[in-house]
């Protein structure tokens, strides 16, 4: 006898499986949240019901899916062992064009509900597809491991402290420092090294060999540093530099922290370099339209006072988010999707075990908004595709496990 719509509680029992483990595990919480009876058919779906939708499921979605609801091709997603309820409801947003215009909302259309919900639970019903790393490797292809931005940054970096500082605090008169510049400055400075914009011989040549992955990733790398001032003198009389400077704080802000990111913070650079960049943007061989009006009426002791006030300030990290690692996202990920991916939620998708180009996909669509969930929103939209290509690797190489729902009686 089913148990009356409002007061019905799932409990989810996680078996393992598939991989001949025969012991039970329990590694599941019960589900608390009360859901619609609509919501949750395919979990009280019959041995019958199964039955029927293994014929639905041989009639119109074998072709991609399988029998056994393992994907053998690039963009279709394992669909063997993922929560029936889940799978009912994605292909009725599938069937009303919610997740566009692709084979899959084809192959749903002129399918009823109940076939839909039938077919789920047959779906559901069967072990999950074992993970990529149980199985064959694809001979001689192991990918290199890829570091994450910023210890890509930082070692992308090693060549650039000869002049710039270990850290990006300058140590060199004459040569800038690099703490405290927004990623977006940063970047920009480089390609005009690159495209001849910003005339430096040196920097030029070592522009050309960084493509624009390096570039955000070394931008990122020295944002999180520590900020100093260049440890480098500064000559010149700070008072009369800081008089002198009014004028400057609209742009770079009043202590030379600027918030806008593509004027730079100039607090703590290196005086020398400070004078020698406006005496560029004042002979014009540095050309801004910004700067131009702003260097028109100094002379030099003007330039080398403000140059020494400057360099006296205290320059600021930028906001920047650090990214998370792999396993910080995980932990936020599994609050929904379960231990390791293995949701006891009937209607979060277990992501263990999936594909992992599936995964990076869906990522990028809730990104882009052409798949519209409020859960997964505000996550995905931050998510670098770094993050996304490792998200989706680790949770690939999981290995998923089926769920059993009991149901218990209707509280009285
Ligand atoms: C012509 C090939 C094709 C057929 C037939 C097909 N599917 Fe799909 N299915 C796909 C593809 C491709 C996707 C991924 C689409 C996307 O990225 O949104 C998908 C996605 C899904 C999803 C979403 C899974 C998830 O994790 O979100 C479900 C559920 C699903 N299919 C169920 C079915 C069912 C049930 C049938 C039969 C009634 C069926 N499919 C028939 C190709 C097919
Ligand atoms: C041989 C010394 C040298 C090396 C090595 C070097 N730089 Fe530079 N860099 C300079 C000099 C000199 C300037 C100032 C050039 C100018 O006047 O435009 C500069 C300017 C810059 C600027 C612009 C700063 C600003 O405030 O506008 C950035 C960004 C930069 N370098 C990044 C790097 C990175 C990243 C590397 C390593 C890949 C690197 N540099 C390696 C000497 C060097
Ligand atoms: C209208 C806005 C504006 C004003 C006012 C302004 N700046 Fe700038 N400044 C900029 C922008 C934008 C850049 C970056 C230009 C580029 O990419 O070369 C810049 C660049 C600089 C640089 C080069 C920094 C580096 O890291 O290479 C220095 C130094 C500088 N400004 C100092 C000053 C001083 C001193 C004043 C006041 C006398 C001043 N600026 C007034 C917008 C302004
Ligand atoms: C607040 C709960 C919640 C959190 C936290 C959450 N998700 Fe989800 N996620 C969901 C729900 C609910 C769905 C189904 C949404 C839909 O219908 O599109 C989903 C769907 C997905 C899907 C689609 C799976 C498929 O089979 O199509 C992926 C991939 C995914 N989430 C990844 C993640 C990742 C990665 C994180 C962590 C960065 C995350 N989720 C965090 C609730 C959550």
């Amino acid at each position: 006898m089913r148990p009356s719509a409002r007061t019905v509680f799932l409990t989810a029992v996680c078996l393992a499986c598939a991989l001949g483990t025969v012991a039970p595990q329990t590694v599941a919480q019960p589900v608390t949240t009360p859901a619609s009876s609509a919501d949750l058919r395919a979990a009280y779906a019959t041995p019958q019901d199964i039955a029927e939708g293994k014929k639905v499921a041989a009639a119109s979605c074998a072709q991609c899916h399988g029998m056994d609801g393992a994907s053998t091709a690039d963009g279709v997603p394992h669909i063997a062992g993922q929560r029936a309820p889940y799978l009912h409801l994605e292909s009725l947003v599938y069937k009303n064009g919610g997740r566009g215009t692709t084979p899959m909302s084809n192959a749903v259309k002129f399918l009823s509900d109940d076939a839909l919900m039938k077919v789920s639970a047959y779906y559901g019903s069967l072990d999950p597809v074992p993970p990529v790393s149980t199985r064959a490797a694809p001979a001689g292809k192991s990918a290199p491991a890829k570091l994450d931005p910023v210890s890509a940054g930082k070692a992308a970096a090693a060549g650039c402290s000869g002049c710039h500082g270990e850290t990006g605090i300058s140590k060199m008169a004459g040569m800038p420092s690099l703490v405290g510049l927004d990623p977006k400055y940063f970047v920009a400075a480089m390609n005009a090294y690159k495209n001849g914009q910003r005339k430096n011989e040196v920097m030029k040549t070592l522009a050309a060999g960084l493509g624009e992955t390096d570039l955000n990733n070394l931008a990122l790398f020295y944002a999180l540093q520590k900020a100093a001032p260049a440890q480098t003198p500064s000559p010149g009389d700070k008072a009369a530099g800081k008089a002198a400077a009014a004028g400057c704080a609209g742009c770079h802000g009043d202590a030379g922290v600027s918030t806008n990111p593509a004027t730079p913070s100039i607090a703590g650079q290196d005086a020398e370099y400070f004078s020698e960049a406006m005496k560029a943007y004042k002979a014009g061989s540095r050309a801004d339209p910004a700067m131009q009006g702003a260097v028109a009426d100094l002379d030099d002791k003007k330039i080398r006072d403000m140059a020494a006030h400057y360099a006296a300030q205290a320059p600021q990290m930028p906001k920047v988010r650090k990214p998370l690692t792999v396993a910080e996202w995980v932990e936020r990920c599994d609050r929904c999707h379960g231990t390791n991916g293995n949701s006891t939620d009937p209607r979060s998708p277990a992501l263990a075990g999936q594909r992992a180009d599936y995964l990076e996909r869906v990522m990028r669509a809730y990104q882009k908004e052409t798949r519209k969930s409020a859960a997964m929103a505000t996550m995905s939209h931050v998510l670098t595709e770094a993050e996304i290509e490792g998200i989706a690797a680790y949770y690939s190489r999981q290995r998923p496990r089926s769920v059993v729902y009991l149901i218990l009686p209707a509280a009285k």
